[in-house]
């Protein structure tokens, strides 16, 4: 019975994902500017991921490369030249989406500093949101960090705590940041096991007993890291509804980078 109930999810899960998607999502967590990162390298590979995003379901993508850590090099007037070069670039290829400028910004004590300087960008460039990617390998308590980034008026969006070995089975480590407003951001592939079990099943667990939740693809390539935002809507409509599944990857992603 348990196994029936299985395969017709599955099917349906792959009818859905060959229809058109009732809605548009918005991916705030891209990796799809040429030669900034660990991201695409040249200018084809950058439009071979925004047609894959296209063929997603996305229409608005905030391209998000690293900044910080590995990637000091990274400024905020790199990101945004490079974003308006392919903006050109999509509109003269006729791919019908909108990049908006953003970064995946490594936690550092010099943070708060370097916004002021305008060195390091925030989501869609607004000043009300910024990407905060914790060092993988040990648990830092950013509490520090995230009450500095209220008191200017930006809330933080953790990204992939699904996929930190800590958080993931220690969420309560988060919970002075998600009261101060965080929002956790969860990679689509996690749900889908990409990531492997861990990090699925913290994913899940977060959507279910946390708030301030939006799903991101955290997309790099088409192949390894490739868009899974609508296969991760497709889950997240079977296993808790469709209404979860359009806050958590279209509207509040959309509010994120249009809010006043
Ligand atoms: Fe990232």
């Amino acid at each position: 019975m348990r196994r029936l109930f299985r395969t017709k999810q599955l099917q349906s899960s792959v009818e859905f994902l060959r229809k058109p998607l009732a809605v548009q999502m918005t991916d705030v967590h891209c990796h799809c500017l040429a030669n900034m990162d660990d991201g695409p390298v040249g200018m084809d590979s950058s439009i071979g991921i925004c047609q894959a995003l296209v063929a997603d379901g996305i229409n608005k993508v905030v391209a998000s490369p690293h900044q910080l850590g590995r990637y000091e090099n990274n400024t905020a007037d790199d990101i945004r030249s490079a974003v308006n070069h392919l903006n050109k670039k999509l509109k003269e290829l006729k791919i019908d989406l909108e990049v908006l400028p953003g970064a995946d910004v490594r936690v550092d004590e010099r943070l708060v500093q370097m916004l002021e300087d305008d060195l390091i960008m925030t989501v869609a460039d607004r000043g009300k949101y910024i990407l905060l990617e914790l060092p993988h390998e040990a648990f830092v308590d950013i509490s520090i960090i995230v009450n500095q980034l209220q008191d200017k008026g930006i809330t933080s969006v953790i990204t992939h705590p699904e996929r930190h070995l800590t958080l993931a089975t220690k969420p309560g480590l988060m919970d002075k940041w998600v009261e101060n407003g965080s929002i956790l951001q969860i990679t689509a592939g996690s749900l889908l096991g990409d990531f492997g079990e861990s990090a699925k099943k913290a994913g899940w667990f977060f959507l279910q007993n946390y708030e301030n939740i939006i799903v991101a693809g955290d997309v790099h390539d088409i192949r390894r890291r490739s868009p899974r935002m609508r296969e991760a809507f497709s889950e997240i409509s079977l296993r808790i509804g469709q209404n979860k599944a359009i806050e958590f990857c279209a509207s509040k992603p959309l509010e994120i980078i249009t809010e006043v």
